[in-house]
Parts: structure tokens; sequence; C-alpha cells
């Protein structure tokens, strides 16, 4: 069975939907008719967006406030989306750091493998029960490129999605038998805003203009995936020779040389 249509009571539920692929992923979904709950942590860009999608596409739209990196205040999310109706569930919020583990700030690493890891977890387990029992349920987890390789400079996030990128696969040969589709996004660089002309420290520097796609290309792909329960979709030319790259190259030979890259993005 196809990930469930829209319908009244159902909710479609995006994860950091105050900004980016997140905003993206929402709207691609109300555009198809499903009313959604957006999550993140500012709720204002999300109560703006959530009026936008009432207007344009007639759909309900709800904000939660939620720290996903706090333990329990996810609990408590993941205790109302197990008593709602979800159909569709974008685990999409994710942090990034750059720089050598030992210099950055322990507490947001911390945090960050929380957001990553524990809270795709969480909320998965949370709504699949549901998903499960209905025979009907779409599960789209916003891994990375960077999940496929050992990144130095970037260790906690390449880490994090390694688990992202793992469990969703994994996770689709589950419940495939069972109604249930589950598909990875694992992409590269995505443009979420106009590039600050002045800020050469940053991915702006090493990634070409060409390689780059915008925030609206990757949802609709990505929850036309999600639709057919493709196993992993990656959007734009970059993130496919980094994926290719990440399964074929020896992890010895990769590691040193993507290191180097994300130094830069280090700013070192
Ligand atoms: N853009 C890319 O090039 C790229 C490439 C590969 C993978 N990705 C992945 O794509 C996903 C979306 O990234 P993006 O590029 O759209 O970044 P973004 O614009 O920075 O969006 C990140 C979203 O996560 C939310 N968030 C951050 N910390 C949170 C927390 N503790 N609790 C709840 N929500 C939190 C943010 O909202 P608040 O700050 O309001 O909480 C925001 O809505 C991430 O998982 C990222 O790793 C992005």
């Amino acid at each position: 069975m196809p990930v469930p249509a829209p319908n009244s009571s159902a909710r479609a539920v995006v994860t950091g939907g105050s900004s980016g692929i997140g905003v993206a992923l929402a709207t691609e979904l109300a555009r198809r008719g499903h009313s959604v709950i957006l999550v993140a942590r500012s709720t204002g860009p999300m109560e703006e967006l959530a009026a936008t999608l009432r207007e344009q596409f007639g759909v309900e739209a709800e904000v939660r406030g939620v720290d996903l990196s706090d333990q329990a205040a996810r609990d408590e999310l993941c205790k109302e989306l197990a008593g709602r109706e979800i159909s569709i569930l974008c685990n999409n919020a994710g942090t990034a750091t750059f720089g050598k583990v030992i210099d950055l700030d322990p507490a947001y690493e911390r945090a960050q493998l929380e957001l990553n890891a524990n809270a795709v977890h969480d909320l998965t387990l949370a709504v699949l029960p549901q998903m499960v029992k209905r025979g009907a349920g779409g599960v789209l987890i916003t891994g990375s490129a960077a999940g496929n390789m050992p990144i130095p400079n970037n260790a906690t996030y390449a880490a994090s999605k390694a688990f992202a990128n793992t469990f969703s696969e994994s996770l689709r040969g589950e419940v495939k038998p069972l109604g249930v589709h589950v598909t990875l996004l694992a992409p590269g660089p995505v443009r979420t805003e106009l590039p600050d002309p002045e800020d050469r420290s940053t991915v702006e520097k090493v990634v070409p203009e060409f390689l780059w796609v915008n925030t609206e290309y990757t949802a609709r792909v990505s929850i036309d995936a999600l639709e057919k329960n493709q196993m992993r979709i990656v959007p734009g030319l970059l993130s496919k020779g980094m994926s290719l790259a990440g399964f074929y190259t020896p992890r010895r030979i990769m590691a040193p040389i993507v290191g180097q890259m994300y130094k830069k993005l280090a700013g070192e």
C-alpha cells in the first residue's frame, strides 16, 4: 500500500520545520494535501509557515516548539505523536559542526548526537507501531552523504549521519512487507539560503555553484521517493559523486582526503 492519501485527521510531522529543507518538505507535503505538524525550537518562523500553508493549500498546520536534543522534551512529543494519527514522519532536524572534536564544545557535540541520532530513533519508534497496525505510513529520514564515510574534522556529524543512513535502510527492510515506507534522503550540499559573498570560510569556498541543488527540488524528489518506497534518494550530482566515492573508495584512503576538505570548512 502507498504512503496514505491525505485525510483531515492524519498529520505529516516534519522536524526542522523552521528553516531550510524542513520548510521545503512541509510545503511539498501541504501542496500534496497533507496536514502537517512542524517541529523545531524557533516557533516564530514555524507559525509564519503554518499560516502560509493553511492559506495556500487549505491544510491544517500545527506548530510544536521542542528542543529535540533534550530527552525529556522529546519524550513528551513522542507521547503526543504516539496518540495521534501520524501518516508521515520526516525526521529532518539536524546540526553539524566542523573542526577537530577535541577543539569543539563537548556539550554541543553531545546535543548534536542526541538530535541527529537519538531523536531520529525515538520519534520513529513512537509512530511506527500505529503505522504497522494500519499497514500504511511513511518515514523519511534525512541522513547525509557524509554518513557514508569517515570524515576527520566532522566526526560527530559524520558518525551521527552514519547512524541515520544505516537505521533508515535497515528499518526499511523490516517494515516493507508490513506496508510502511522508509526512505533515506542522503544529500550532499543543498543550498538553504543565498550565499554571503563575503563568506569565504565555509562550504561556499569548497563547493562550486553548479554542484548545488535547492531545497524545493530536494523536497520534491524526496517525497516522490517516499511515495515509491525508494530505499535512498540522493539529489544532485555532487551528492551522487560523494555517495559513490563513499561506497567504493577504501576508508583509509578516503579519510585523509575528505579530512583536508573539511579542514577548510572549519576555517583552518
Ligand atoms: N543543507 C545541506 O547541505 C545538507 C546536506 C546534507 C544533509 N543535510 C541535513 O538536512 C537536514 C536539514 O538541514 P538544513 O540544511 O535544512 O539546515 P537548517 O536550515 O539549519 O535547518 C535545521 C533545522 O533543524 C532544526 N533544529 C536544530 N537544532 C534543533 C534542536 N535541538 N531541536 C529541534 N530542532 C532543531 C532547526 O530549527 P531551530 O534552530 O529553530 O531549532 C532547523 O529547522 C539536517 O539533518 C542536515 O544534517 C543538509
